[in-house]
């Protein structure tokens, strides 16, 4: 890939410039450091191609000092845009998509929020991907309409016609948060499909989706073998998202329960164990924690956990209630070695470690994604 023109500014790619090899030579050093006191940390599983493998971009848009437009990223920890035409990291027609959407938007006159003000419309533009080809825009905006919107619409599918859907959603609090919980859909059905494992996903805007669109049924699949699955288990698939993992983790077993307390990822994950016809999956709304705690004092039998929590890894609540749940094995996937290793030190006193497994998600980043095998002592 060659090097990116803004990412000393950007902040997104800590590894531009590095080549690939080398990127996980880094990255498998990281992981051993922090992780090598546990057990042996095994060969990290590269990408077979590293380059354009985002499924998803966000945009976001400001007015400099002169009242210029400016669009791209946020520099870390900043408030401060630096502008971006193309991130190399993402999937080329979201790019090609996020030009187009820009130029409709400034032919249509379209008023830029301005943060300072709290004043304007359009804040931010995500746009997503699937491997089947089908693509969602959201239009965050601060003001609750959008000027000549319609023929906005019209114009943004005559120029892209794979957009499946466009979202509107309403973002006018001071936050760093991109999204807020108020979508209108402006076009389609408010959701795109993927196709993972075998099976079809339906992804709203507010949903987590892995991001890499290429290296996400590896992670699985790799999970999925180290939870040595038998027919009669009961497994709990905790942090769900829209219910990938489970739901394939639903064909070789008796029962599988997928807790999750995104509102949006749980309709999702309803919708598509109807979508795929899959009859021996529950979802619930919860915090996981708490989904835990409630089922440890009912005695539940639980044979199997998969963890997937966000960065900041899980909690004191969860993993105390499935110690005293005590499934045989527990599978812990982490995108942060530093929260996943205060979290084995927990866990290895009541779970032996058996694999660590680093899987590269993150090409031309720092972020590390690894899976680890525990079974009960
Ligand atoms: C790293 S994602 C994993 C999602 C899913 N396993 C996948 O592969 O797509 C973490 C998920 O945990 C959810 N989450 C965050 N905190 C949670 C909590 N306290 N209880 C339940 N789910 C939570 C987030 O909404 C997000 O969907």
């Amino acid at each position: 890939m060659n090097k990116c023109p803004v990412s000393e500014f950007c902040g997104g790619c800590q590894f531009q410039g590095i080549d690939y090899a080398t990127q996980l030579e880094i990255k498998q050093k990281k992981a051993e450091d922090l992780l090598k006191d546990f057990h042996n940390v095994e060969k990290i599983i590269g990408m077979e191609d590293p380059d354009h493998y985002r499924n998803k971009i966000q945009i976001s848009f400001a007015c400099d000092e002169h009242k210029n437009t400016i669009s791209g990223y946020y520099i870390p920890s900043s408030h401060m845009i630096v502008p971006v035409n193309e991130c190399l990291l993402c999937d080329e027609k979201l790019n090609e998509i996020y030009i187009s959407v820009r130029k409709i938007l400034k032919k249509y006159r379209v008023s830029v929020f301005d943060e300072r003000n709290m004043k304007g419309c359009i804040r931010h533009l995500l746009i997503r991907s699937t491997n089947l080809n089908e693509y969602m825009l959201v239009l965050v905006t601060g003001t609750s309409s959008i000027i000549n919107q319609d023929q906005i619409v019209k114009e943004i599918i005559k120029y892209n016609p794979d957009i499946k859907t466009i979202i509107q959603n309403v973002n006018n609090r001071f936050t760093s948060a991109i999204l807020s919980n108020r979508n209108n859909i402006l076009y389609g059905k408010g959701y795109i499909t993927d196709e993972l494992c075998g099976l079809r996903f339906k992804i709203s805007a507010n949903s987590f989706y892995q991001v890499n669109k290429r290296q996400t049924e590896i992670l699985y699949n790799t999970a999925l073998d180290l939870c040595d699955l038998k027919e009669n288990d009961t497994v709990i698939d905790a942090y769900c998202g829209t219910g990938t993992i489970g739901m394939a983790a639903s064909r070789y077993v008796r029962k599988v329960i997928g807790v999750e307390s995104n509102e949006s990822a749980v309709k999702d994950a309803l919708n598509n164990k109807k979508t795929n016809n899959i009859e021996n999956i529950d979802f619930v709304l919860d915090d996981a924690g708490r989904y835990m705690d409630n089922l440890s004092s009912h005695d539940a039998r639980i044979d199997v956990v998969i963890m997937d929590p966000p960065r900041a890894g899980s909690s004191t609540k969860f993993m105390s209630s499935m110690v005293r749940l005590s499934p045989k094995r527990v599978v812990y996937i982490s995108c942060n070695p530093i929260t996943l290793a205060n979290d084995l030190r927990y866990l290895s006193r009541y779970y032996k470690i058996k694999k660590i497994q680093p899987v590269d998600m993150f090409s031309y980043t720092q972020h590390i994604e690894t899976i680890v095998q525990l079974s009960r002592r």
